[in-house]
């Protein structure tokens, strides 16, 4: 479906979150399950429809980083420099919160994470909106993430306004880099650690996740139901021909076609970026045939590849 071109979508989309209620909001990333960040309300209601934890904190999204200091303490020079060649853009920030911010959005946490989505339509929402808007990615806890309009309603049903802003073009949820401490990469993403060491001209760590508490660190996340197990390109004949599979209808996620017969093939881009982008609706598909197993081909484990690696070792977990 195309990307809404109507001003009426987005005037009902701000007045619902005016008004409290939930509403499905693209980004470039994924979309997000969003409500009005002020309104403890509406934020109760996301953690109650996705099914998420109370200590799970979620992104607070603005139209710019003008708005920054009303949730975080933006005294951190390095922030500007990141905002500025970052945002709009799929990278947040975590930072020390406001006195006066909700712990619910922080999961009971002192840091508050906050992102600026390029997106048109959300960018055109929150701007018309005004305020901060929580966003966890719109689909039920630990499932996969949404990239078209169609996959948030299979979440939550028709009963969810969802705005419809096409196909994400990036596909993979945000980076999440914390500039609490030693700045360091929470949740890999489009932006790079070196990208974004090139900017402030510091070290960026990746986290080791020991003592974290972001929900998509958690070793099982973005799985389909369907049994999914990750495999070399050169083992995959023989793992295919082992008693496991034999026999079994299953289901393969490549980067090249093959000439194995299986019930579906899907072949996806043998680049990082166009990969991204398409994994997590490739693994809906093939989670929609209700298949015995999916097969997902090792895709190469350089830096390139940090991303979509660790999305695909969580959905496999
Ligand atoms: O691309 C994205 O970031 C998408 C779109 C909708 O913006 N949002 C998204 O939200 O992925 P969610 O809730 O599915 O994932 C946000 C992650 C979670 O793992 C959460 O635990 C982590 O961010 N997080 C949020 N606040 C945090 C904080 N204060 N400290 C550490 N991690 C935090
Ligand atoms: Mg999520």
């Amino acid at each position: 479906m195309a990307e809404t071109d109507s001003a009426d979508e987005i005037d009902q989309a701000v007045k619902r979150l005016q008004v409290g209620q939930l509403i499905g909001l693209p980004t470039e990333t994924v979309y997000g399950l969003a409500a009005d960040a002020s309104n403890a309300e509406a934020v109760r209601e996301i953690f109650r429809l996705k099914g998420r934890p109370a200590d799970h904190p979620v992104i607070v999204h603005l139209a710019s980083a003008a708005q920054l200091g009303d949730w975080a303490d933006n005294s951190d020079p390095r922030i500007t420099q990141l905002a500025d060649a970052f945002w709009p853009g799929p990278l947040t920030l975590v930072l020390p919160k406001l006195a006066h911010v909700d712990e619910q959005l922080t999961g009971g946490q002192q840091t508050i994470a906050i992102r600026v989505p390029a997106h048109p339509v959300a960018q055109r929402v929150l701007r018309r909106f005004g305020g901060g808007v929580a966003a966890p990615s719109a689909n039920r806890f630990g499932r996969i993430s949404p990239t078209l309009a169609a996959h948030v309603r299979d979440e939550f049903g028709s009963d969810l306004f969802v705005v419809d802003g096409g196909d994400c073009q990036v596909g993979l949820e945000s980076t999440i880099l914390s500039l609490v401490a030693e700045p360091e990469i929470l949740r890999p993403g489009a932006v790079t650690a070196a990208a974004i060491e090139q900017v402030i001209g510091e070290k960026v760590h990746l986290s080791n996740r020991l003592g974290q508490r972001a929900s998509g660190l958690l070793d099982r996340h973005y799985s389909p139901t369907t049994p999914t197990a990750m495999v070399e390109s050169s083992e995959i004949n023989s793992v295919l021909q082992s008693p496991d599979y034999l026999g079994q209808k299953v289901g393969l996620l490549v980067m090249s076609a093959c000439l194995i017969v299986v019930e579906q093939v899907l072949v996806l881009p043998q680049d990082p970026t166009g990969y991204g982008q398409q994994l997590y609706s490739g693994l809906r598909q093939l989670d929609q045939l209700k298949l015995d197993a999916i097969i997902i081909e090792q895709p190469p484990r350089n830096s390139g590849w940090l991303a979509v690696n660790d999305r695909l070792r969580r959905a496999t977990a």
